[in-house]
């Protein structure tokens, strides 16, 4: 089959590298891909937004499958566009896409079907002095959080009082979040531990992927900003079987439910973000796709034919037996630019990508640009470093990760040197 993979980041570059593995497929298109993408598929330069043309693309290519990776164009409406013509799509239709895009339709939802997530209010713009009477009573830390998308920025930690008004001013009075902030969530701050949970559904089954752990902040032992992610590990040993079915049955399974009981069947990959606190798994947000890096280690840990669950899935009638986990390990360092999340130089040349030529150490390129057989940064995030452990353990794979990272170089490289330390202390 033919298949047609929309993105471009080090997720796409993970998802291609497994979709072209699958016997049944013959050609994958990526629009726009990457430097990673280029050498094994075909990158189409189609305006996204352009959905006409992208119909028109798929008819003339015979194309049987779209696998939609990032999140904008998935709540721009893409996959209901491409439904509407009869293709097959891996990824949620718009309403359902707002279990990312409005944090406040996901947390009435949890409410509604009585799934674990923090205690919230919602409040709209408007309301400022509603807002303002409402932290009179409330105890510190608290989360305020813009209900729209935000790039991941959209999260304020408030230790007390004062910081939490100037959160709000700054939302309301300087519209830092712009339309993101109509709708202003404040919610109870959960203490625990965080891993990301992927669901590969169909709209009614599921199956769960290993579960990964990600590194948001930008430095190490999680400090400063939070970013897109910095690093991954799967599997995310804090998740032992009894949790990841604790998971599966009071959060994943009523979610599929309650979206479907909303006439918002989700079809694609549903991921949980979930905090283990004292009294159980509880929700801290959801996405309507993969998360980026930990795809980049949670696919490595996949044995069999991806393409065909994913194929299953965007035809409902998920085939969960096409793929089984594999025991090995795996560890993705991002490399970035320094100055990200905020501003950052690009354009520098990158060296060493020619040394990557295990199967076990992967280079997914994200933020890179390749000019006259020459490769620059071209982002925030450049590239994720990613090692395979499969008879081994995180040691061996932190170590083989940052063997990799010593393999590349360019001008203002930045990355974080404690990815992985958190799954340690799970070793014997
Ligand atoms: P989100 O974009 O919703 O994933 O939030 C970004 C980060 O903020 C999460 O990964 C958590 O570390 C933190 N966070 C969000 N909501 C809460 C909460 N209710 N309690 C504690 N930390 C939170
Ligand atoms: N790594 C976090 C995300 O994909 O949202």
């Amino acid at each position: 089959m033919k298949v047609l993979l929309i993105g471009g980041g080090g997720r796409e570059h993970a998802l291609a590298l497994r979709i072209i593995k699958s016997k049944s497929c013959d050609k994958l298109f990526c629009l726009p891909g990457n430097t990673g993408t280029e050498k094994i598929a075909i990158n189409i330069s189609i305006d996204v937004n352009d959905f006409e043309r992208i119909y028109e693309y798929i008819s003339i290519n015979q194309i049987e499958l779209v696998v939609i990776g990032p999140e904008q164009p998935l709540v721009d409406g893409l996959a209901d566009f491409l439904r509407n013509k009869s293709i097959l799509v891996f990824g949620p239709n718009k309403l359902a896409a707002e279990i990312e895009s409005d944090k406040s339709f996901a947390k009435n939802l949890m409410y509604k079907y009585g799934i674990p997530t923090a205690g919230y209010k919602v409040f709209t713009r408007i309301e400022y002095t509603e807002i303002k009477n409402y932290l009179e009573q409330q105890n510190f830390p608290i989360v305020i959080k813009a209900s729209g998308l935000a790039a991941g920025k959209g999260v304020i930690i408030c230790d007390n009082k004062s910081d939490a008004e100037k959160a709000i001013d700054e939302i309301v009075k300087q519209n830092i979040f712009d339309k993101a902030g109509d709708k202003i969530i404040i919610e109870e701050f959960m203490v625990g531990e965080e891993a990301s949970i992927f669901a590969i559904t169909d709209g009614t089954n599921f199956i769960t992927l290993p579960a990964a752990q990600d590194h948001k902040r930008i430095g190490d032992n999680d400090t400063g900003k939070n970013t897109g992610g910095m690093g991954a590990y799967a599997p995310a040993q804090l998740i032992t079987e009894t949790l990841l079915n604790e998971i599966s049955e009071k959060i994943i399974s009523p979610t599929i439910s309650a979206l479907n009981a909303e006439g918002r069947k989700f079809i694609g990959c549903l991921y949980a973000g979930i905090m283990i606190t004292d009294s159980g798994a509880k929700v801290v947000e959801f996405n309507c796709r993969f998360g980026d890096p930990e795809t980049q280690v949670v696919l490595p840990l996949i044995d069999g034919d991806f393409l065909e669950l994913l194929f299953s899935a965007a035809k409902e009638n998920l085939k969960s037996n096409s793929v089984k986990y594999n025991d090995g390990v795996s560890v993705c360092v991002v490399t970035a630019s320094n100055g990200y999340p905020d501003k950052f130089e690009k354009g520098f040349e990158i060296f060493g990508i020619e040394n990557f030529v295990e199967e076990n150490l992967i280079l997914y390129h994200a933020g890179t640009l390749k000019k006259e057989d020459k490769i620059f940064t071209n982002g925030g995030r450049v590239l994720g470093v990613t090692s395979v452990v499969k008879k081994g353990n995180f040691q061996d794979a932190i170590k083989k990760a940052y063997e990799g990272v010593s393999k590349i170089s360019y001008s203002n490289i930045y990355y974080r040197k404690d990815i992985g330390k958190k799954a340690l202390k799970y070793s014997d």
